[in-house]
């Protein structure tokens, strides 16, 4: 018998050498992988899995049998001529719901092919078959049949061996193996490898094992085949580290030839190396083979990867460093608190974000001396209205040569609109605020280092969570990475006799996601992608912080500062909190949740109760919201964003107040104007594959109107309130900000794209009670309609509204809209007329009031023209030769007439062949007249759901958009 070489008989690698030396026979042995693999499924006959990451054998639940093929390259491997004397073929169980099964396999007698299926997930029921995969019914899909539906193998079993439930390595080694070995090896086109069969009699008995493409390469199907060669040979080594025996002098080695008498086991050949990155905080790299890299608890980045650069993440213990809680912010002059101006510097500074990291990180942060800063910025307070002002200085310096900066600290790339060059533009917007344009922080109004911007705040508005962050056009995403932000909390009398905690158990935090390089700076990428994930989680400027907390409430005032990821944020514990308020302000009563979902720019006022924990309890706040959003269950996820660890102290024990603020609900009925807004990603343009934009439908399905920052094309009048429907044709949840106004979320609708139409399913859904009050920002999921209703007052000027992703605020996912005034005599854009006097039935009516106008055309033949009037029915009877200015007339002079309006106080009359009249006219017209028709007025097709064509054509319904006195 001759000897074998192994590292599994190492008794037999003692005697192997006499056996050599008296014989002069040199058996070796190989290990190979198996070449093609397959599943085939009895029920779905047109079913496989060529690329799976596994193979079945057995009875599925529902009786139906599945059936493995493999093969393995025989003749590829040891050289023609060889003498088989043993094979082992080891299998890897890897999922069964059966104790022992025998599990045998058979030599196939037909060739089968391995196409591209892939089923995913547990891969039990196999996917549609591609070209050339072998199925129950096809050899080759779907070109060639079996003989036998089933697969065509031998009837006896070449071996058998019993399965049981332990997930591991199970082999199967026989005489009759051997034979079907060296047949393929003498002729390798006979070689279709083994059919794998298992239990066909009962139901959910089978067995699932690892295919040749399992991630996991050590648990891959495996041959091993011991073989005396049949002259000298040699080891041949492959550039895949894999090793083959090739004749002497290796003439057939395509590799590195080892030399006569080389083996193959122990494998001699260089394993390729790779990049192994080592999980510490300065991202540690080496380049080592797969083997020692995981042997080091590595993570290997690949073969032939390589360190430079450092693909390596920069790996953090989490809660090690307390949370920091920013100062309140200094005034120069009045209280904080109160009436205060501020001089408030955005500075270059250096800050250790996590203690483990190497360096402290160079960031941008706010100062309210002459000198310093911190990130994030200091915190403002303020009052209803008691007004503030903030003198914004920009001098960020080189932090390195105290010199004013020229260049950015990041790349900016200048090609998204607005990102002209190099320069540290900022402008600073108080987010949530009712301000002027010239004190919004309006995203062209940028001012360069060593300049300054001064921006009143009257706090003319509901005590709210505000923060202030850059808003520079084109580069807010840059800015902001820096550090541009900080928290202003608006507060009033009311809130502050609710009792709620305060001073040290109140306490802002600021929730943002960055990345960084090993030796602890910001990494962004240099040139605009279409979202920013960060890697680790930030509350107040610290990489996943601890805050030490009393027994008792506290209030957290939560922020989603990211600039592209969503929060989904919970308590470790499970244990549920109270949302008392959102980013308007407070809710009417407190709402209990488990957890709340925050998109970038939403806050969250909540209050979290520590008092039933025992100390030294440590309580985590958790996120589990997928990145991209709404994206996949677990991926792109960073759960931990900092703990809470128990003190043995009392904190505030009161109770939170049943009821908060009474809230002022919108109604529907009050808003003037329905607009429309469609989000999707725009084509293709000189930046980027494609840009995010906001389409201006007007209607649903309505032809687009516009969609870059420089359309305007909405015009609220100051006083009306509007309905605003965003309907989200992206794949991406995308948080839709107002400047200016608060707004309220009216409802959800889904819809389905049909033929490229939007259409409705399913009813409208009220937002959750923690959603149903004041807000600036909103949530739109894929495929969803989000309406909100919004009033506008205060300050005419422009106001961007736009996605918060900055990535997307950045690249044409911001517009503008242009508050005008009516009644102030200037025709400004959207105004039909504004004549600023009194007189109403002019069509320019400065009394404000709505103001509807049906136009008709043509000339009478004899018929009706009936319109409704604040629901009523008012026609009038045409007479042929009738002009339309005259049917117009009869209209009026019968609304007039009708006491049901006159007694409401309807006016109406005509100007020319337009009627006008102070009731609402809802619908189209209905007109029998053939001579007769309604003017379309495109520009003011923009009326949404009033708009509704019957059988006429599209309605002419005009509506001079008044605000009411
Ligand atoms: Cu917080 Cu226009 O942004
Ligand atoms: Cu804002
Ligand atoms: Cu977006």
């Amino acid at each position: 018998m001759p000897g074998e070489r192994t590292i599994g008989y190492f008794c037999l690698t003692l005697i192997a050498p006499m056996l050599l030396l008296a014989t002069g026979a040199r058996a070796d042995q190989v290990t190979i992988a198996a070449s093609k693999d397959n599943t085939i499924f009895e029920e779905n006959a047109a079913n496989s899995n060529g690329a799976g990451d596994y193979f079945f054998a057995g009875n599925n639940k529902d009786g139906f049998a599945r059936r493995a093929l493999v093969t393995f390259n025989v003749a590829g491997s040891i050289p023609a001529g060889s003498t088989i004397n043993s094979v082992t073929l080891t299998l890897y169980m890897s999922r069964t719901r059966t104790q022992n099964q025998n599990v045998t396999v058979h030599k196939v007698l037909a060739d089968w092919g391995e196409g591209t299926s892939n089923a995913g997930g547990e891969e039990g029921g196999g996917a549609a078959a591609t070209t050339g995969d072998a199925t129950w019914s096809h050899r080759f899909y779907s070109t060639t049949l079996w003989t036998t539906a089933g697969g065509q193998y031998n009837a006896t079993a070449s071996a058998t061996t019993a399965v049981g439930n332990a997930t591991q390595d199970y082999t199967w080694s026989s005489a009759a193996m051997a034979t079907d070995v060296q047949n393929w090896l003498n002729s390798p086109s006979g070689n279709f490898g083994w059919i794998v069969l298992a239990n066909e009699t009962d139901t959910r008995v089978a067995k699932r094992f690892n295919s040749r493409t399992n991630p996991d390469a050590t648990r891959r199907p495996r041959l091993t085949i011991n073989f005396t060669p049949p002259s000298p040979t040699g080891a041949c080594c492959a550039t895949d580290g894999s090793c083959s025996i090739v004749l002497d002098p290796g003439g057939a080695c395509s590799g590195t030839y080892q030399g006569s008498g080389t083996v193959c086991t122990p494998n001699p050949c260089p394993q390729p190396t790779g990049a192994c990155c080592l999980p510490t905080p300065t991202a540690s790299c080496t380049q080592v083979s797969q083997s020692s890299c995981t042997g080091s608890g590595g993570t290997f980045q690949g073969t032939s990867t390589s360190c430079s650069p450092n693909p390596c993440p920069v790996v953090l213990t989490p809660f090690l460093d307390p949370l920091p809680v920013p100062a309140v912010a200094q005034p120069v002059s009045g209280t904080a608190g109160g009436v205060a101006s501020y001089r408030i510097a955005t500075r270059e500074i250096e800050q250790q974000l996590h203690s483990q990291l190497a360096n402290p990180t160079r960031v941008w942060g706010f100062g309210d001396g002459p000198t310093g800063a911190t990130y994030p910025g200091p915190t403002v307070l303020a009052s209803k209205d008691q007004q503030v002002t903030v003198t914004w200085v920009n001098d960020i310096r080189d932090f390195t040569t105290g010199l004013l900066r020229t260049q950015h600290y990041l790349n900016v790339d200048t090609c998204p609109h607005g990102a002209m060059d190099q320069s540290v533009r900022v402008t600073f917007h108080l987010h949530g605020a009712h301000v002027a344009q010239d004190s919004d922080g309006y995203p062209t109004d940028t001012f360069l280092p060593g300049s300054e911007d001064v921006n009143v705040y009257p706090n003319h508005q509901l005590p709210a969570t505000l923060w202030y962050h850059d808003h520079s056009l084109g580069i807010t995403r840059l800015n902001v990475y820096m550090g541009l932000a900080g928290f202003y909390l608006l507060s009033d009398p009311v809130e502050q006799a609710l009792n709620l905690p305060a001073g040290e158990f109140e306490i802002g935090l600021a929730i943002q996601d960055r990345t960084f390089n090993p030796d602890g700076s910001l990494k962004y990428p240099a040139m605009w992608d279409e979202m920013f994930l960060g890697d680790k989680i930030l509350v107040n400027g610290k990489v996943w912080p601890y805050l030490n907390v009393k027994k008792g409430k506290y209030r957290f005032r939560m922020l989603n500062g990211c600039n592209s990821r969503t929060l989904r944020l919970a308590l470790s514990n499970g244990a549920s909190f109270q949302v008392i308020g959102e980013e308007g302000g407070l809710l009417p009563s407190p709402v209990t949740v488990t957890q709340i979902t925050l998109g970038p720019g939403e806050r969250a006022d909540t209050v979290i109760d520590f008092a039933p924990y025992a100390t030294g309890t440590e309580i985590l706040l958790t996120n589990s919201a997928p990145a991209p959003f709404p994206g996949t269950p677990g991926v792109g996820v960073i759960p931990n964003v900092m703990k809470f660890v128990v003190q043995s102290q009392a904190g505030d024990t009161d109770p939170v107040p049943s009821t908060l603020r009474p809230l002022e609900t919108l109604s529907e009925n009050d808003a003037s104007m329905h607009r429309v807004f469609e989000l999707k990603k725009g084509p293709a343009d000189a930046c980027s594959p494609f840009f995010w934009s906001v389409v201006t439908t007007g209607t649903l399905n309505g032809t687009p109107i516009g969609d870059r920052y420089e359309d305007l094309t909405e015009f609220p009048e100051l006083g009306t309130t509007e309905v605003w429907s965003f309907v989200n044709r992206s794949g991406l949840t995308h948080p839709m900000h107002m400047h200016l106004v608060m707004f309220q979320v009216l409802d959800r609708q889904a819809f389905e794209e049909q033929n490229g139409q939007i259409v409705p399913i399913g009813s409208r859904v009220p937002p959750p009670a923690h959603e149903a009050g004041w807000k600036d920002t909103v949530q739109v999921g894929p495929n969803e309609i989000v309406r909100v209703i919004a009033r506008f007052e205060g300050y005419t000027g422009k106001f961007p509204y736009h996605c918060h992703i900055l990535e997307h605020e950045d690249h044409e996912m911001m517009r503008q809209f242009q508050t005008v005034d009516c009644g102030n005599s200037v025709v400004e854009p959207g105004e039909e007329c504004d004549d600023g006097d009194t007189s109403s039935g002019n069509g320019c009516a400065s009394n404000c009031d709505i103001e509807d106008q049906l136009t008709l055309q043509g000339v009478a033949q004899g018929g009706t023209v009936q319109v409704v009037v604040d629901g009523v029915m008012v026609g009038v009877t045409t007479t042929p030769g009738q002009t339309a200015a005259q049917v117009v007339a009869a209209l009026a002079a019968a609304i007039l007439a009708n006491p049901t309006l006159s007694g409401a106080g309807v006016l109406a009359g005509s100007i020319g062949n337009t009627l006008w009249t102070t009731g609402a006219i809802p619908d189209p017209a209905a007109i029998t007249d053939a001579g007769l028709n309604e003017v379309i007025i495109p520009t003011l097709s923009t009326l949404g759901a009033s708009i509704l064509a019957g059988g006429l054509a599209l309605a002419a319904l005009r509506r001079l958009r008044r605000a009411r006195s």
